[in-house]
């Protein structure tokens, strides 16, 4: 059977097999699902993992396209191999298990984990329906200058079982590509979009990011739109600033999220409350 088309459905209310909805749970994401989530309790999963990639100082010191740019170089994003695979491996299979029959997974990656990412869907049963490119219209320069300027980044969008949900007619009409004529546009796979910024980036007083990672809306209002209805439940096991929240109310659907750094957590319950 192929994707359940439109809206209509009746969304997962009252789900989340025991976790509150609406909720950010503290702590390790393969925990807490283990530990607090029923199985088939989630419609779908929206997760930006650690990418893996830190561990080099790479920065860039008087940048003219925006200010001093640093490599992300953080502890939650450094794993060892054969680590990093086993994370992404524990915590897909957990997404899984809670996803219900029809559910979807979108997990964003580069080519530093897809590797990982693409094995870890395989391994766990969800079947792979496309590949996402996100090409990112303000990306930073290239600071070594020895490779192709890096300016996107992937989401791989996976589903569990048949019928998922596949809001066509929605996608289309927020597409802000558009035919010749006018006429809406099927949404393609390759979203153009830039990093989150503006008034929608969390800063500090002093102006820097309050998270080196936080994903533009867009982005994950897309994901949402194309597989979820309202009143329908949407995990994000790395919750960081709360992105996937705050969408995910404005669209009318229910939340559950998860972040282990005490700091991340407290800016995205202040961002989420300020959006309300
Ligand atoms: C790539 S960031 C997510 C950014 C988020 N999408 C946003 O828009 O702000 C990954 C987040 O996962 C958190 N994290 C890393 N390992 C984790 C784990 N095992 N369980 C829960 N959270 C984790 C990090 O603290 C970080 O905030």
């Amino acid at each position: 059977m192929g994707p359940r088309t439109g809206g209509g459905r009746r969304g997962a209310a009252g789900r989340g097999g025991g976790a509150g909805r609406n909720r950010l749970y503290a702590g390790d994401c393969a925990e807490v699902m283990a530990g607090r989530m029923a199985a088939g309790s989630v419609d779908l999963v929206f997760a930006d993992p650690p990418y893996n990639l830190s561990g080099k100082n790479l920065k860039l010191v008087g940048n003219k396209t925006g200010g001093d740019y640093r490599m992300v170089n953080e502890d939650w994003d450094k794993m060892p191999d054969p680590g990093y695979g086993e994370f992404t491996d524990r915590w897909i299979g957990c997404c899984q298990r809670l996803l219900r029959d029809g559910g979807s997974i979108y997990v964003c990656c580069t080519m530093h984990n897809a590797g990982a990412v693409l094995g870890a869907l395989k391994k766990s049963g969800l079947a792979l329906r496309n590949i996402i490119t996100w090409h990112k219209t303000n990306a930073m320069p290239s600071i070594t200058r020895r490779t192709f300027t890096h300016s996107s980044e992937f989401v791989a969008f996976a589903t569990k079982g048949a019928g998922w949900t596949f809001n066509y007619f929605d996608l289309k009409a927020i597409n802000p590509e558009r035919q010749k004529n006018g006429d809406p546009k099927q949404m393609r796979d390759v979203w153009q979009m830039p990093i989150a910024q503006g008034r929608q980036r969390l800063r500090s007083e002093s102006g820097r990011a309050l998270h080196p990672t936080q994903k533009p809306e867009e982005l994950v209002r897309r994901a949402i739109v194309a597989s979820s209805n309202r009143g329908d439940l949407v995990l994000d096991p790395f919750m960081g600033s709360g992105t996937t929240a705050v969408v995910a109310e404005r669209l009318g659907r229910g939340w559950i999220g998860i972040e282990r750094s005490e700091e991340y957590r407290k800016h995205a319950l202040a961002r989420i409350e300020r959006s309300r």
